[in-house]
């Protein structure tokens, strides 16, 4: 009788729980990266699976000297509200790093945002109604897949290989439905690690351009390239149909959480609104703190060794893998960024050599949670940033012999 008891009041709490929230939020499963970290929170666990940057290369000394420089100016004030659109000082210096790429980019078209991340779900909430066509990588950024699918839209997968996007799907895939977005990652992806190449940029341009779809080109990493040479943005090439997100996660620290968004004027009014319902603004403090950095030190030699150590550790990763991986095991090689992309051999899933792995104390992220109708894959990502060399050769040690026995 308790266990008829107990069914009902399950019932009753699930159907209750399925009133109680907003359909929106109902089928949005938790970052699979931020339920893994807390596994990997384990110090005794070298974990490979976080999309950290480097702890050891935050400038900390310089920024204690621009806090005090901004204490020193602005006293008490710089506690107080402030605009929504950032701190106009800061919109024009990010404004003339992308002139002096050639792009043309005003402090107008600039909104400072909580992280790029912030960024993504604005957009959404500005321009995603129930069941609106996005077009994603495949794999693609979580926290993308994630921010969008509170919109509810209907996400089209278009593969990404070493040149780019699959430019043929990509035809199909425009051909199929109306989509209002594309989504990409074109600069050292996350996860994949990919860039994508000159022409095939050209190519997407090519099959956007005089389509109602705007390029959402989210670049975080661009800016860490160890290898090759620099590749033209979509607003070469589409300028009124690109939507630029930038951050200062990667190349200075993430705790700020300072990003930005480079949109079109229409967009722009609208993101504004959605920005000030959301938060009023992002934090004032450390806008000017950053800016004050920016100011008095060079970027350029920050970024230059954040890269310096980000290529050797990339280095040390692959030879480890080389050394001890097993021979059926591919990877893809990236110019720069964070990420390695593993392939496994075929039948072997990542998901299932996961929990042997953190048995053996080494954690990495698999690939399913990158896709957003695939599962059982045998692709895996694995960090390179935030692990010294020594950790990184134990690491990929621990789990080749994970692969070996699996194998
Ligand atoms: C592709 C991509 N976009 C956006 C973000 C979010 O970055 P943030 O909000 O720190 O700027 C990340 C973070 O890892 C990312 O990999």
């Amino acid at each position: 009788m308790e266990s008829f008891y107990d069914a009902i009041k399950i019932i009753t709490y699930n159907a209750f729980m399925n009133t109680l929230f907003a359909d929106r939020i109902i089928d949005v499963p938790k970052s699979f990266i931020r339920e893994m970290l807390k596994i990997t929170s384990d110090s005794t666990i070298i974990s490979l699976a976080g999309g950290l940057p480097k702890r050891d290369l935050f400038p900390v000394q310089e920024i204690i000297a621009a806090t005090d420089e901004v204490f020193k100016v602005y006293g008490r004030d710089i506690f107080q509200y402030s605009n929504s659109e950032g701190y106009l000082a800061l919109r024009e210096s990010i404004a003339n790093n992308y002139l002096a790429k050639g792009l043309q980019v005003s402090a107008e078209n600039i909104l400072i945002t909580n992280g790029s991340q912030q960024g993504l779900d604005l957009l959404g909430k500005v321009l995603l109604n129930d069941g609106d066509g996005v077009i994603i990588e495949e794999p693609g950024y979580l926290g993308a897949i994630q921010a969008f699918s509170l919109y509810r839209p209907h996400f089209s997968p278009v593969p990404v290989s070493e040149e780019g996007l699959d430019l043929e799907k990509l035809q199909s895939v425009l051909s199929e439905r109306e989509h209002k977005l594309l989504y990409a990652v074109p600069n050292f992806q996350n996860p994949s690690g990919i860039t994508y190449s000159s022409n095939n940029r050209e190519g997407v341009a090519d099959l956007i351009r005089e389509k109602k779809v705007f390029i959402v080109e989210d670049d975080p990493y661009g800016e860490l390239r160890f290898a090759g040479i620099a590749k033209p943005s979509f607003r070469k090439y589409l300028p009124e149909q690109t939507i630029l997100l930038g951050s200062f996660s990667k190349i200075v620290v993430p705790g700020f959480r300072i990003g930005w968004i480079v949109a079109p004027p229409e967009i722009y009014e609208k993101l504004l609104i959605a920005k000030q319902a959301s938060d009023l603004h992002t934090c004032h403090f450390t806008q000017y703190i950053l800016y004050q950095y920016l100011q008095k030190n060079s970027i350029a030699e920050h970024v230059a060794k954040v890269i310096k150590t980000y290529r050797e550790q990339c280095q040390c990763m692959m030879d480890s893998i080389d050394a001890y991986f097993p021979s059926s095991v591919e990877y893809i090689k990236p110019e720069g960024g964070m990420f390695l992309w593993v392939t496994l051999p075929k039948g072997m899933s990542a998901m299932e050599l996961f929990p042997r792995a953190v048995k053996e104390k080494v954690a990495f992220v698999p690939g399913d949670p990158f896709y957003v109708n695939k599962k059982g894959l045998n692709t895996l990502r694995l960090n390179f940033s935030s692990v010294d060399n020594d950790t990184i050769k134990t690491g990929i040690q621990r789990l080749g012999k994970v692969m070996a026995e699996l194998q």
